[in-house]
């Protein structure tokens, strides 16, 4: 029986907790720096950092596993306290424990090298990652994108890179494109394991151009146009670095989803249904859905003008998640011209 002290006592510990290998590895105590939280956490003693570091390791515990986003932090600091650096584990190792017998030990160290994973998805036949955004299946299930083989495809805002691999299991040749680096997120891990070729652009949409990034047969823009306070810059790069004839798919947050997940709309829905088809724009100071980086929420119909303004004819358009999210496919049917006349010299 491996005993173990946990560091973290957040939403990263009670994911641990809520699969824990109870027949080869015990609790003996937790541990966080925030003096609030001393006390017990699930019926076991909270320790500060001071204390933990008294204990003996190989007496009173075997391993310390770090639950939480900041494994690099924490580790530095155990180890200045004099806890061996061999005995700090991240959670994710724990959490890829129960899938050891279906990966080679070189894997399972890359897996639980990750500090926070972000997506939940299959990485390898049988090993799903702990994050807590899934894998979306229907994202990737138009006909168009069924066989992908030899096309060149961009993953905008990939973060662990579930779609990145989808795509090229579907035979892509996928470059993903990010604002945060591939080590800061399972991305880099998912491509060694997997023995993928993948470039990965650490880089702002609002930077992405065909002269340095090349151009695409298809640009998937997932969960990120929201994020922006500057959606339309970003369909318009999307827009030149699509091949003519080139696919985007484009998912989001919508506004026909506010009422069951925003507090100020919620019982407002008879205000959106009854503009529906107006195209709006509903644009907040980072507040939609109580997240500081969520800014333009826009209906479907206004989504669908975003896209046929940037230069493309939106092929299926829709709800999904129950209709909490929008989802379009569209093509690239013209280049974008200036957004004004522009007179000729007198
Ligand atoms: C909500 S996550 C969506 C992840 C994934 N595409 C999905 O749908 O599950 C947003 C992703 O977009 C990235 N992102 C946000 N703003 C960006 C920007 N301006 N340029 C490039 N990537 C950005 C984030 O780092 C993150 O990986």
């Amino acid at each position: 029986m491996t005993r173990l002290l946990i560091w973290g006592t957040g939403g990263q510990a009670e994911k641990i907790l809520a699969q824990f290998p109870h027949d080869t590895h015990e609790i003996t105590a937790f541990v966080d720096s925030d003096p609030a939280r001393r006390g017990l956490f699930h019926g076991l003693p909270v320790l500060g950092p001071a204390a933990a570091a008294r204990l003996t390791v190989g007496q009173d515990y075997d391993q310390l596993a770090v639950a939480s986003v900041f494994l690099g932090e924490i580790r530095q600091q155990a180890v200045a306290l004099g806890i061996p650096a061999e005995r700090i584990i991240s959670a994710a190792s724990l959490h890829f424990l129960n899938a050891a017998h279906l990966l080679t030990a070189a894997q399972l160290a890359e897996l639980a090298g990750v500090p926070w994973w972000y997506h939940g998805y299959e990485i390898l036949p049988g090993v799903v990652t702990p994050g807590a955004c899934g894998y979306k299946p229907w994202l990737l299930s138009h006909p168009l994108v069924a066989n992908l083989t030899g096309q060149r495809a961009l993953d905008i805002g990939a973060w662990d890179g579930p779609y990145t691999l989808e795509m090229s299991r579907r035979g892509a040749l996928v470059t993903a494109l990010d604002i945060q680096p591939p080590t800061h997120s399972g991305f880099a891990a998912m491509c060694r394991v997997n023995h993928l070729p993948v470039r990965h652009i650490c880089a702002n949409v609002y930077d992405l151009n065909p002269a340095e990034h090349g151009t695409f047969d298809l640009v998937t823009f997932f969960g990120v146009y929201y994020h922006l306070k500057n959606p339309l810059a970003a369909l318009s790069n999307i827009n030149a670095v699509l091949k003519p004839g080139g696919l985007v798919l484009v998912e989001g947050a919508v506004l026909e989803g506010a009422p069951m997940l925003d507090g100020f709309w919620a019982g407002r829905a008879d205000v959106i249904e009854a503009l529906r088809d107006i195209p709006m724009g509903y644009f907040v100071k980072g507040e939609y859905e109580g997240e500081w980086s969520n800014w333009w929420v826009p209906n479907l119909t206004c989504l669908c003008h975003w896209l046929e303004s940037s230069g493309f004819e939106v092929l299926e358009r829709g709800l999904v998640e129950g209709g909490a999210r929008g989802l379009c496919v569209a093509r690239k049917v013209q280049a974008l011209a200036p957004e004004h006349t522009v007179l000729p010299p007198a």
